[in-house]
């Protein structure tokens, strides 16, 4: 029995390599630049099995270019690169990697907070240039983290891990998602519910923490920014079009808001020149980035697939009933 062909987009981690190569005939695409479209296109035509990345579309038009593809594994828990419901019409099995790495994100997340908090790059910085003068008593005061207010704008998985992070700095922590937690949870992570608006009237740090979807593209847009305190800073480590760009901007530009720690933007790779400024802390799509997170997220999408062809339904299916039917 041949084996089942796969496309990877990248070579994956040795550990993930492994799971998959043992039933899969896999092409892993491992030149320097980013596999294009046309290469994709292409390179997809006879592979019954995908695993790509989140800057990846699957889509219609892919899926045109994929007739005899039938699972698409994304290395990532955001899934707004795919067309779930396209993969569903077309008996495609859509794949992400939830779980794994909700405490490495909030890590993250928690070092933004602290970072522009405490505006550690401007210090990193100083301290680097050689035109440091020495202690001062003004220098480069920032802000308390410890015992402010946390506003949580999502309260899945790494929205509570964060919640968690915040207990440990005596913050209050307030939480707004349109689904209320259970009242145990709420309990146990000392978190109360607040409606949007009143989160962001209240929080000294909002971080937020949903998945994009077409109800939360744009969540945080012009009049929200208005509602914030001038001394609170956002945090971003979701989906940068879950935050209106050229309004964070414009917040961060009149001074609307103190400042922002960012993961990811609207556009990437490009990064709005007007974010560009000593109290926005920048970095480029990391918060899952260490190697034992990485590592399985990768694994987890190489045993989405393998699972699939040995017969068997893929742990984290985003479209459960493609299977169903079969
Ligand atoms: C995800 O998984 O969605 C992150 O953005 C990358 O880890």
């Amino acid at each position: 029995m041949p084996k089942p062909k796969v496309l990877a987009t990248r070579p994956l981690f040795p550990a993930a390599q492994q799971i998959l190569d043992v039933s899969c005939d896999t092409e892993y695409w491992s030149q320097p630049d980013r596999i294009s479209k046309e290469e994709l296109f292409l390179r997809i035509k006879d592979k019954e099995g995908l695993i790509c990345l989140l800057t990846e579309r699957v889509d219609a038009d892919f899926l045109r270019a994929a007739p005899k593809l039938r699972i698409a594994a994304n290395v990532a828990v955001g899934f707004d690169n795919i067309d779930v419901p396209v993969c569903t019409r077309r008996g495609v099995v859509a794949t992400n990697t939830p779980g794994v790495l909700d405490e490495t994100t909030a890590d993250f997340a928690w070092t933004l907070v602290m970072a522009v908090a405490r505006r550690l790059v401007e210090g990193e910085t100083l301290a680097r240039s050689g035109s440091w003068k020495g202690w001062d008593l003004d220098q480069l005061v920032g802000t308390d983290v410890y015992g402010k207010t946390l506003g949580i704008v999502g309260f899945g998985r790494i929205g509570r891990a964060m919640a968690r992070r915040a207990t440990g700095f005596q913050m209050k922590i307030i939480y707004s998602d349109a689904v209320r937690a259970p009242e145990n949870v709420e309990k146990e992570l000392k978190a109360e519910h607040r409606d949007f608006n009143s989160l962001l009237a209240e929080a000294d740090f909002i971080s937020v923490h949903v998945p994009l979807l077409p109800e939360t593209r744009g969540l945080l847009d012009g009049p929200k920014f208005y509602r914030m305190k001038p001394t609170a800073f956002l945090i971003n480590t979701s989906r940068g079009s879950v935050v209106d760009e050229a309004a964070l901007v414009h917040a961060l530009e009149t001074g609307k808001i103190a400042g922002a720690g960012l993961d990811v933007y609207e556009n990437e790779p490009f990064i709005h020149p007007g974010l560009k400024r000593p109290n926005v802390v920048l970095a480029p799509h990391i918060a899952s980035a260490s190697l034992e997170t990485r590592t399985k997220m990768a694994c987890m999408a190489a045993e989405n697939v393998t699972a699939l062809f040995k017969g068997q339904r893929p742990p984290n299916m985003l479209n459960p009933e493609v299977l169903k039917a079969g």
